[in-house]
């Protein structure tokens, strides 16, 4: 297997993402659908050509191919009393500009078209894959929501034993301890509304030289983390939502979230950018946060084409923010007190497979998330369906993908009774 991303790379696993309405969308995407995906993965394989991803590159900049309209079809309106809205600044945003369907459920293809191709630049790996996941352990298997559960009948209620609890709904499966400004969910009750001094804390953070970018954001998840020690008795580093998603809520913000220019090509994200994607209003001392309100900001410009955040280009962010701060890795948690930091045993867990400190080498770290995610997927989705073979193979169809862009090591199993001296792990195995 391959250790970098390549030119190759990108090229095959676009042909293999055309070949996913056969395998891993056969059990219920439309075929209206299966063009769409297949169209987007024949314009990433057109831009391969030219372009490498993977790591950090000199994107250039074109206005016209970049600017994302916030008018006519697009203009904001706000959530209605039924709209869903939840812990995710990014889809709260595409649902309030109709980017994705502005109740807040959405499609597996609704929202890779939405992250991937129109509105911010994810690529293609990257955005099915998290989109698929959604739709596994938060939806009906084809639509999921960004909030909350849905009321009656807008999903499928096929083969479910309850109501899909939306990503609002799915603490250590999804949804992380450690958020930028979400709180964790046992220790204020909720997991996605705003917690006004840490938006104050990130806001009045030193910036970097393109404002609020990694120089920033990775120290401030150091503290972040520190506070959830300090204050959260139930704080738990979780080996998915720990090493894998709680990296990602905090590159997104510059990654995606700030102004691509020809003088910024990679993005320089600023105070008012910030405050708009977060749906803040007010300065420092009476900043306000209105829920759900989340803007793209008029006259704001995407990621380039061909500059997708993939994979790969994550999994370099996520390293370098892990051999800064190794503590970022240590899967474990408070033990029911607060101060009380624990980190599991990795070899005990893994049957020898990864230990801390092979887990900040290469792919390891987010082979060891996913891998334990499929591992554990079983036991999670008994709960959920009433057969847990269309769940699985869903989901083992996008992993597949995502292996193929990643060197791992075999993981046989994990031993999760490592995890019972942590009582905030419940939900994540
Ligand atoms: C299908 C794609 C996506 C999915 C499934 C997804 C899901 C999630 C989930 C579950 C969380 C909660 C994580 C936590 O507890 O910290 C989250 C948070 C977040 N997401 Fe997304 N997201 C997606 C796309 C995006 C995009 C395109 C952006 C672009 C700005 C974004 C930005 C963020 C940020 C900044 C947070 C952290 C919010 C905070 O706590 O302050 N996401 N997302
Ligand atoms: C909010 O704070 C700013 C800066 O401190 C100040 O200029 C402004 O008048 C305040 N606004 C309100 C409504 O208090
Ligand atoms: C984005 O950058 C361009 C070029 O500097 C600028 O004209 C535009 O106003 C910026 N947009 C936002 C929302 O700051
Ligand atoms: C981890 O495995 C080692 C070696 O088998 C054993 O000595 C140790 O007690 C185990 N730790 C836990 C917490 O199970």
């Amino acid at each position: 297997m391959k250790s970098s991303f390549s030119l190759a790379a990108l090229a095959f696993s676009a042909t293999k993402v055309v070949a996913f309405p056969s395998s891993m969308f056969h059990v219920d995407i439309s075929e209206e659908e299966k063009r769409s995906i297949a169209g987007i993965a024949a314009t990433i394989e057109a831009g391969a050509k030219n372009k490498r991803a993977g790591t950090p590159l000199a994107p250039g900049f074109s206005a016209s191919q970049q600017y994302v309209s916030t008018t006519g079809e697009y203009a904001f309106v706000a959530p209605g009393p039924t709209d869903l809205r939840g812990p995710c600044p990014g889809l709260n945003a595409m649902a309030n500009h109709g980017y994705i369907p502005h109740n807040g459920v959405a499609t597996i293809t609704q929202f890779i078209q939405g992250t991937y191709d129109v509105v911010f630049g994810m690529g293609l790996d990257l955005a099915t894959f998290l989109a698929v996941y959604g739709a596994v352990f938060d939806g009906d298997l084809t639509s999921w929501s960004i909030g909350g559960p849905p009321p009656a009948g807008l999903l499928s209620s096929i083969g479910l034993l309850g109501t899909p609890q939306g990503i609002s709904g799915s603490h250590n499966k999804y949804e992380s301890d450690v958020s930028p400004t979400r709180p964790d969910l046992y220790e204020y009750g909720n997991d996605y509304k705003v917690i006004l001094s840490q938006f104050e804390q990130l806001y009045s953070s030193p910036l970097g030289p393109n404002g609020y970018d990694l120089t920033t954001l990775t120290p401030f998840r150091a503290s972040r983390f520190q506070q959830s020690i300090d204050n959260n008795p139930h704080f738990f580093n979780g080996p998915f939502s720990g090493v894998a998603v709680q990296p990602a809520a905090y590159t997104f913000i510059y990654r995606f979230m700030s102004n691509k220019s020809a003088e910024y090509p990679e993005g320089y994200l600023d105070g008012d950018v910030l405050k708009s994607f977060f749906s803040i209003t007010g300065e420092p001392g009476n900043f306000t946060w209105t829920e759900g309100n989340e803007r793209i900001p008029d006259n704001w410009y995407k990621r380039a084409i061909g500059d997708e955040y993939t994979i790969p280009y994550f999994n370099v962010d996520l390293l370098a923010a892990a051999l800064e701060y190794p503590q970022f890795l240590d899967v474990g948690g408070n033990t029911g007190t607060v101060n009380t930091f624990t980190g599991v045993d990795l070899q005990n867990v893994t049957g020898g497979v990864y230990d801390l400190s092979t887990l900040a080498q290469g792919d390891n770290a987010l082979c060891f998330a996913y891998q334990f995610a499929q591992q554990a997927a079983p036991d999670i989705l008994k709960g959920l369906f009433s057969s847990i073979t269309p769940p699985l193979s869903k989901l083992n169809s996008a992993l597949a993908s995502v292996f193929s862009e990643l060197s791992c090591p075999q993981l046989e199993a994990i031993d999760t009774a490592q995890f019972a001296n942590y009582p905030g792990s419940t939900g994540s195995y």
